[in-house]
């Protein structure tokens, strides 16, 4: 698979204005993901120095293996639910993005999500307090479950069924949020959480119980497979493309004196699902229909992220639109198919 277009990690880079971790050592759990593998290039392109750790649970060895003859990128295969010491590098950063994160991993997987969450995120802390490391968690919009505030902002504090299907991700990231703020708070640790709102771009993964919708959607049209839409698609969601969410990412991390800062990073236009999946069938210009289905419990109807701090705090706010994001994960998993021939 190698690298991804080097022309989106230049412009990333760009679009970073001089914020740079060039010489910074950074360990990444669930490096091997698709944010975690971004993160890693765009990282890399800086000339920062890299742990990434990993144990593929959902993450795949393509996605990093083009870094494998890079001096200043090593790979720990490791589930980082068990305990770990980093002896190799003193590192400045630690970026918890270890969990799997999809719908079906919720309903295959909840245990190992809550424990990379809690148990697995207490272990980056602690080698985070060890090294007197940065720490940045990767935090989700669904710690805010189905609001009762749209546009939502970070002093929202949530609508969330515990017990429900998507409870073990959910309530694992909000006991994520309270351990990584006991850290900040009793050892005075630097921290900071983003609150990631739907993702999609290269490297998302679309088969079998990794599909999320604009994947799904996509694998479906390219197959002329029916498009299936859960309810009757009017529920929204902010899609926000891979780009936009690396460099949100990044300047959050780099942030001066964070103050254990919290920031929604997503994009504050609001899709409706059915649109999204009629933009799907014209950019692939597709003759597959549109099957509904029930819509699964505890389905959030509305997802649109105040991003106010984010402007603010960070001088971010996404760029790529719906369509042009939508253009290039379709190239891309064009590409994917040819390659799969
Ligand atoms: N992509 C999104 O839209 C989105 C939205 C909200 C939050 N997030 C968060 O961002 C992070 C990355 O998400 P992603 O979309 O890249 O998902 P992903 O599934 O592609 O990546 C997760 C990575 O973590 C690894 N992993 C899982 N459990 C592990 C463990 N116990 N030890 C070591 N590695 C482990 C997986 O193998 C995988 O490489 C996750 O924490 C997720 O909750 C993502």
């Amino acid at each position: 698979m190698a690298w991804l277009s080097k022309s989106e990690i230049d412009r990333i880079n760009r679009d970073l204005a001089g914020i740079s971790f060039a010489d910074k050592r950074i360990l990444i759990t669930g490096g091997a993901g698709f944010l975690g593998s971004w993160m890693c290039d765009v990282l890399i392109a800086q000339e920062a120095e890299l742990i990434c750790l990993d144990n593929f649970a959902s993450g795949l060895q393509s996605n990093i293996c083009h870094h494998a003859n890079f001096k200043k990128f090593h790979f720990i295969k490791h589930d980082i639910t068990q305990q770990i010491s980093i002896e190799e590098l003193q590192l400045d950063l630690v970026v918890h993005m270890a969990s799997r994160a999809s719908p079906f991993e919720f309903e295959h997987y909840p245990i190992e999500i809550l424990e990379a969450n809690t148990i697995g995120l207490l272990n980056s802390l602690e080698i985070a307090r060890k090294h007197d490391a940065a720490i940045l968690y990767t935090s989700t919009s669904e710690i805010y479950g189905n609001p009762m505030v749209v546009p939502t902002p970070e002093s929202y504090y949530g609508n969330v069924n515990p017990i429900g299907p998507r409870g073990c991700y959910d309530e694992a990231k909000r006991c994520g949020e309270a351990y990584v703020t006991a850290y900040r708070k009793q050892y005075g640790l630097d921290t900071r959480i983003a609150r990631i709102f739907n993702t999609y771009g290269p490297r998302i993964r679309s088969d079998g119980i990794y599909a999320r919708a604009i994947p799904r959607f996509i694998d479906q049209a390219l197959s002329g497979m029916p498009i299936t839409i859960f309810g009757d698609g009017t529920q929204t969601r902010s899609f926000t493309y891979v780009s936009d969410q690396i460099e949100g990412l990044i300047r959050l991390a780099a942030l001066d004196d964070a103050k254990g800062a919290i920031a929604n990073i997503g994009n504050d236009k609001e899709t409706k699902i059915i649109d999204m999946a009629r933009k799907v069938l014209e950019i692939t210009n597709s003759g597959s229909d549109m099957t509904f289905h029930s819509l699964p419990v505890d389905d959030p109807i509305r997802r649109k992220p105040d991003i106010s701090r984010a402007r603010e705090l960070l001088g971010w706010e996404p760029k790529v639109s719906l369509e042009d994001g939508l253009r290039v994960t379709i190239e891309w998993f064009r590409s994917q198919r040819r390659e799969a021939k």
